[in-house]
């Protein structure tokens, strides 16, 4: 395991996030017009969990789920919805909060999806853009770190469902333990 973003790096890029998304959303918000902020499960937890406690943006939590179909890659684009979010995002300003974008297959359904509900904006955070992955083209309208084509794992990521609660991210080099 070769550490790419240190603890420090991601609290203090979470905190410079934080701050861009209360420059745009903060000024004049009504607290009954909060900023629905939507967590993709399950990498996003550690990310949205650390952000969200630093904005002051009046804002309504709430979480979403998907799964591809069949084989990864073998039916790209095609998304089944695992969790839905419980609040109406009718009118509302929508923030989608995710851990990385790598093909782009995955937020722009969510994105495209959110937009179809009829929400008044939909903009993207994502911590890590893998632009070098991506098959389709997705707008990120906060970005934490641009990274490289590498697998990577901590902070909400996953090989196999493990080394999401690393405090770090890092790249997964082989089966042995780090
Ligand atoms: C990861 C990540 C995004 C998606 C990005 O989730 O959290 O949701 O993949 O990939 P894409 O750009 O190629 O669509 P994953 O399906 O691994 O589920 P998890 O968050 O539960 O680990």
């Amino acid at each position: 395991m070769r550490i790419l973003i240190s603890q420090e790096q991601l609290e203090r890029r979470v905190s410079e996030l934080a701050r861009e998304i209360d420059r745009d959303y903060l000024s004049g918000r009504r607290p009954d017009d909060p900023l629905i902020c939507v967590g993709v499960l399950k990498g996003s937890v550690f990310f949205v969990s650390d952000l969200l406690k630093e904005v002051k943006t009046p804002l309504a939590v709430d979480f979403f789920q998907t799964s591809s179909y069949g084989i990864r890659g073998a039916h790209r684009g095609e998304l089944r919805i695992k969790k839905d979010i419980d609040l109406s995002v009718s009118g509302r300003d929508v923030l989608i909060l995710e851990d990385i974008v790598d093909t782009g297959y995955t937020l722009r359904t969510v994105l495209d999806l959110f937009r179809f509900r009829g929400a008044r904006s939909v903009k993207l955070c994502a911590l890590l853009d893998k632009a070098a992955a991506r098959e389709v083209e997705v707008p990120i309208d906060y970005c934490g770190f641009p990274i490289e084509n590498a697998f990577v794992v901590g902070y909400g990521l996953d090989f196999d469902e493990r080394y999401r609660n690393l405090p770090y991210i890092g790249i997964y080099e082989g089966e042995a333990e780090p």
